[in-house]
């Protein structure tokens, strides 16, 4: 049997050109990418929340280029077909231009991955445009943004009132205009990821931002009940992983205390 189709940034064009939806979800190691991608996601995001549900820490600030490098190349080994975005971490794209071309280029020479994301609009739009004068497809991050966790007061929904609204519809234009392929709209009314998704020709993926776009990204920690942290309302839970994990090592401490395991079907003769 030949392989699938690698998911490229064209065919996301395509999805949205076709009225079909965007699968993407957050992967952190190589099994776990393996799974997602036979099981048929489109897009696997090394997404810097990685901090949080694999490196315990409390936000995503603290994560570095070589943490993320290290995850993503783990994540390139698993994936067959779907596409690999890399995460630009905190301070990796905002000091210059040259900083911002050098990580881009690093997640893409180091780490393996197609693509980068980068947080924030109009404001990033230079580093956007920036890397994909590199041949860097670059996607985009507006509304809840979490590397700016502190200047928006915590993690809360943004562009509820009309000038915020406006700030996020322009920030989806500038990345379009900068040559981003496609925007994840996280934390946002439905209403107004609609109004984005309709007043740009990439995609859009939403996570926290209702039905109306052309996408939807979960983390998948958060989806398969793996992480213990605060788990935002968005957040479905399609699995207890975590359940299922903590009965097997439950079992597992059982059989060994009482003598169990190893039995003759374990053990070599
Ligand atoms: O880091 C991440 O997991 C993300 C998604 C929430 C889009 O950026």
């Amino acid at each position: 049997m030949s392989a699938p189709a690698k998911v490229t940034v064209a065919t996301l064009r395509a999805r949205k050109a076709a009225g079909e939806r965007i699968v993407m979800v957050t992967a952190t190691d190589y099994s776990l990418a393996r799974i997602a991608d036979e099981a048929g996601v489109d897009v696997l995001l090394v997404g810097d929340s990685l901090g949080m549900v694999a490196l315990g820490y409390d936000s995503t600030l603290p994560v570095t280029m070589e943490e993320m490098l290290v995850f993503t190349r783990a994540v390139v080994r698993g994936a067959t077909r779907a596409l690999v975005v890399g995460d630009m971490p905190f301070l990796s794209y905002q000091v210059s231009l040259e900083e911002a071309r050098r990580n881009a280029g690093r997640f893409v020479k180091e780490g393996g991955a197609a693509a980068v994301k980068l947080e924030g609009g109009a404001d990033v739009a230079d580093a956007a445009a920036a890397i994909v004068a590199m041949g860097i497809p670059v996607m985009g991050h507006l509304g809840l943004t979490p590397q700016s966790v502190h200047a928006m007061g915590g993690h809360r929904v943004q562009g509820r009132d009309e000038e915020g609204a406006r700030r996020i519809v322009e920030g989806a234009q500038a990345l379009e205009a900068a040559g981003a392929f496609a925007i994840v709209l996280e934390g946002m009314p439905r209403a107004l990821a609609a109004r984005v998704t309709a007043a740009v020709r990439v995609p859009t993926i939403g996570i926290g931002a209702g039905p109306g776009c052309d996408g939807q990204v979960l983390v998948a920690h958060d989806l398969l009940g793996l992480y213990g942290g605060h788990r935002p309302k968005f957040a479905k839970r399609y699995g207890d992983c975590g359940g299922e994990a903590a009965r097997a090592f439950r079992q597992y401490c059982d059989e060994v205390r009482g003598g169990l395991f190893p039995d003759e079907e374990h053990s070599y003769d």
